[in-house]
């Protein structure tokens, strides 16, 4: 078995649950205010804001360790060990909000993951420590094994981003399955006024679903699996959120704005994939932006 095959296995593990449940509680209520979720999400970037600030932790440390191969270059590494800690902090914040809101899988290995970064960080403000008492030799000893063990769960964050999809857009993929031909969703006045009605594009082997919201003479059309994690948008509802009007999911509330599919309030941090629409002697036809074709 592949070292990705065991992480699959790890995120198997039901027994994890136990422990996880009690700390996703409390992460959610630390985490309560919904402005501070969306900053932490990074729903204002349109990207999700975790793997942006992990570059500064990973980076510092990787570039300390490398100096403190050269004596006289150890006061930068220190430096930059500092920098990693303080940056570990918001980075853990945004993690943690992300993590809460994700599937079963993506959580249990995402314990494992916040664990082994715990502990990483822990060795680095014991090696800050040491190094500020003057003992360099124990100092770097610590922040080398604190590498080692960022660099592993650096590895487990990849697999979570990669293998199981957390943080990646749903609807873009599943946007890839969707026909790239104009597609007749019917006659405009089969549509309901402001709320989410389901229609379905063919793709390739089955349909694909589509949510779209009529405004008078206007109809929005997305794909109908949100870009979150795949909750249905066309059993959602049309919203004002922010002073702007929105399609919400109903799995986590992620909204979506109706204009140009811009993420307005979290779980979810990219936009929601949205259909080029025209009309056709009363019918809507709708088909892929440009950049699926
Ligand atoms: S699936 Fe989570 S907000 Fe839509």
């Amino acid at each position: 078995m592949s070292v990705m095959g065991i992480l699959d296995r790890v995120a198997d593990v039901a027994a994890l649950d136990k422990a996880i449940t009690p700390v996703r509680r409390a992460v959610q209520g630390v985490l309560k205010p919904q402005a501070l979720r969306d900053f932490l999400h990074g729903t204002w970037l349109g990207h999700p804001l975790h793997p942006v600030l992990a570059q500064v932790p990973v980076g510092s440390w990787l570039s300390a360790g490398v100096l403190d191969a050269v004596p006289p270059l150890r006061p930068a590494a220190t430096l930059l060990i500092g920098t990693g800690v303080a940056a570990a902090v918001p980075t853990a914040l945004s993690g943690a909000a992300d993590w809460a809101e994700q599937e079963v899988g993506v959580r249990r290995l995402g314990a494992v993951h916040a664990s082994a970064n715990s502990v990483a960080l822990s060795l680095y403000v014991g090696s800050l420590v040491a190094r500020g008492r003057g003992r360099g030799g124990l100092g770097r000893v610590l922040s080398y094994a604190g590498l080692g063990l960022a660099a592993g769960s650096a590895a487990i964050g990849g697999h979570m981003s990669y293998a199981q999809s957390s943080g990646a857009s749903h609807a873009v993929t599943a946007a890839r399955a969707l026909t790239r031909d104009w597609i007749d969703l019917g006659p405009l006045d089969d549509f309901p006024e402001g709320q989410p009605a389901l229609r379905t594009g063919k793709g390739e082997g089955s349909a694909v679903p589509l949510a779209a919201v009529r405004r008078g003479a206007r109809v929005d059309v997305f794909i109908g699996r949100c870009a979150h994690l795949s909750g249905p948008l066309y059993e959602g509802s049309v919203e004002q959120v922010r002073g702007n009007t929105c399609l919400v999911c109903p799995w986590h509330g992620s909204a979506f704005d109706l204009d140009d599919g811009e993420p307005r309030r979290g779980p979810a941090s990219t936009p929601q994939e949205k259909l080029e629409v025209r009309m056709e002697s009363g019918r809507v036809m709708a088909r892929l932006p440009a950049r699926h074709r």
